[in-house]
């Protein structure tokens, strides 16, 4: 991805989805909500040609009838919560299927005050960076699960900032 930054890719690049399941932190707002929003464009329903016969059109994608199917739901999920993480990665598990795109995009930027996770830690850091450590390291067996069934393979994206260049 970093190679593509830059070089005037846009959401038209983004190859087709279907037939993967993708978990987005913080998609009610933001970046998150528009690459839910993208995503789910590349995923749809409709998208077939007419006329093209249903065989035909799984062979296209290479997926299975069930992922043809759009499914869309709300975990609720607080970084600020190692308690909240673990709930919300154990229902993801409890599903049993694949997961084989993570976006880890959920974050609070530079709050006024200095505030804490409920376990502690800076709020900054406490959620953008640790509840985002242990999301991922809990939702390793989905993303493994995926790792064995897909042809693409599973990918974890996780937002940053350019002002890490700040920083020494
Ligand atoms: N926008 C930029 O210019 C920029 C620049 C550099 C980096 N980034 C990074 O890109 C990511 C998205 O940025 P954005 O501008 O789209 O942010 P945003 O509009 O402020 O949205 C942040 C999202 O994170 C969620 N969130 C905050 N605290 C949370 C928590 N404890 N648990 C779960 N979700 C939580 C928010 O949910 P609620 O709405 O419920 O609070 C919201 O959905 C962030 O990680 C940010 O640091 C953005």
């Amino acid at each position: 991805m970093s190679e593509a930054v830059g070089q005037g890719w846009t959401v038209a690049d983004m190859p087709w989805q279907i037939g993967r399941r993708a978990l987005i932190t913080g998609a009610n707002s933001g970046i998150g909500y528009y690459a839910a929003l993208e995503l789910a464009r590349k995923a749809p329903m409709c998208c077939w040609p007419p006329g093209t016969r249903r065989r035909a059109r799984r062979r296209w994608h290479g997926c299975t009838p069930r992922f043809m199917r759009p499914a869309r739901r709300w975990c609720l999920l607080d970084l600020a919560s190692l308690g909240s993480v673990r709930a919300c990665a154990e229902a993801e598990l409890a599903r049993g299927g694949p997961l084989d795109l993570l976006i880890n995009n959920a974050g609070v930027y530079a709050p006024k005050k200095r505030q804490q996770t409920a376990d502690g830690f800076e709020l900054q850091f406490g959620t953008n960076v640790l509840g985002h450590f242990a999301l991922t390291g809990l939702l390793l067996p989905a993303l493994e699960r995926a790792a064995a069934s897909q042809l693409q393979r599973p990918r974890v994206v996780t937002l940053a900032s350019i002002a890490h260049k700040r920083g020494s």
